[in-house]
This record gives structure tokens, sequence and C-alpha cells, in this order.
């Protein structure tokens, strides 16, 4: 099992010193769980999960990595969890449509320097009944089939942390079925703690640990 564990203390979120988008979140996420953050459009969910993945930081409160303080690592060692210990699947699945399936999956390994990729790619492709795309572009692609692209991208440098982002908008059923049972996939054979923020009530029977998001407010009532 990949350890990460995440704990956020009173984290609070403003954009522009009026408006508070997150107010004194607590939260404490286990190694290895797998958890849907959701919420209203506007709530907050995209905002707490690039907190989550040091992509951004709060204005107040602190974030502990394995019991690491994020606030106090320095933007290289920052960089270094975000490449090496983090794999997000963006709201817009932000593939790039200049290269094939199989590219898009090496890039972060490339990015990461590490050089013998190929038949990592060949294994994630094949997981999630990918293969026979590998030469395609993603404008080839359906919405689900881009969407699990998306999802073998950023399992490619082993993360131990899935972030998703709304994975199954403008999914139908059949697809959301598909790429909720990827991230399950992630979760269970490649041990990663999977963290998905999501409106979709569809996405909520796949998921045993649930938090509501509302206003900012972590818990609440509907
Ligand atoms: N970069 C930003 N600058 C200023 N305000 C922002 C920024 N990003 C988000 N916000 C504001 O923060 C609030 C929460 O946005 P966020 O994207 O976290 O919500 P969400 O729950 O993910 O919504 P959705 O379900 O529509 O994706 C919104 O009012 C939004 O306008
Ligand atoms: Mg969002």
């Amino acid at each position: 099992m990949k350890q990460m564990d995440i704990v956020l203390k009173d984290v609070w979120k403003s954009y522009d010193d009026r408006k508070e988008i997150l107010k004194g979140i607590n939260m404490t996420i286990q190694s290895n769980d797998m958890v849907l953050i959701k919420g209203r459009s506007g709530s907050g969910k995209t905002t707490l999960l690039n907190l989550i993945g040091c992509i951004d930081t709060p204005s107040r409160g602190q974030i502990f990595l394995n019991g690491y303080n994020t606030g106090e690592l320095s933007d290289k060692e920052l960089a270094s969890i975000r490449l090496h210990k983090i794999g997000i699947v963006f709201q817009a699945h932000n593939l790039i449509n200049d290269l094939t399936v199989f590219e898009n999956v090496l890039l972060p390994m490339k990015i990461a320097k590490w050089h013998d990729g190929d038949w990592k790619v060949r294994e994630l492709l094949k997981t999630f009944d990918l293969y026979e795309y590998s030469s395609k572009y993603p404008n080839e692609l359906s919405g689900g089939e881009r969407q699990r692209v998306a999802v073998a991208r950023a399992l490619a440098n082993n993360p131990t942390v899935l972030l998703a982002d709304e994975p199954t908008a403008s999914l139908d059923m059949d697809n959301c079925d598909i790429v909720m049972e990827a991230f399950k996939k992630a979760n269970k054979e490649f041990g990663a703690t999977v963290i998905i923020a999501s409106h979709d009530p569809a996405v909520e029977s796949y998921i045993g640990h649930k938090y509501y998001l509302k206003r900012g407010v972590l818990g609440g009532d509907d």
C-alpha cells in the first residue's frame, strides 16, 4: 500500500480577500481511501482539490501530507510532490490534441525523465481497455474514452494520490460506470488514494466515504 495520509486543519481560502470560498475545513483522509467530495456548483470543490494537490495554497490553516506541513515546503519540494506523488484528472480533461493516446499517457513520465516508460504505457492502456486506441488522437475518441485516457495518464507516474474533478461530467450512464470502475481499479489495484469531486448523483453509489461541501463549509445538510 502507498502511504499518504492527508490532514487539513482549519483551512480557509479566499481568492481576493473579500469572499471566503473555503471556511475552516477540517478533514483527514487515510491512505488508500476512496473519497467523494460532493456539493453544488460554486461550493468550492475544485478549490479544495487544488489545495490538496498542492496546485494552490490556503489563505489560512495547514495541510499535512504524511505529517509534513505543505506550507513549510520549498517550491522545489512541492513541485516534486506534484510530479511524483499526485495524479490529477482535471475538470476539462486537458489531453493534448496534437499527441496520440500513447504519447499523452507517456508525457508525465517524460517530464519525470523516466525514459523507459513504453511498457508502463502499454500496461496502463490495456488495464483501461484503450490499447487499440494507442495511435489515435483525443478528438477521435468518445468522451468516455478520453476520460479513461485522462485516468491512465494521471496514473503514469504511479501516484500515491489520484485527484479527479467532475470526472463523469458529460458522460452517459454506461460511460460513467466504465470511468468509475477505472477509479476503483486505480484504488484497489494501483493502491492510490482516490479523491473525487463531483456534483453528479450517479457517482455516489460507487463511493462509500462522502463529504458534503456547502458554500465552503464541510458537512451540513442538503
Ligand atoms: N481563480 C479564481 N479567482 C477568483 N475566484 C475563483 C477562482 N476560482 C474559483 N473562484 C470562485 O470560487 C468559488 C468556488 O469555485 P470552485 O471552482 O471551487 O467551485 P466548484 O464547487 O468546483 O464548482 P463546479 O461544481 O461548478 O465546478 C466560485 O464562486 C468561484 O467563482
Ligand atoms: Mg469544480
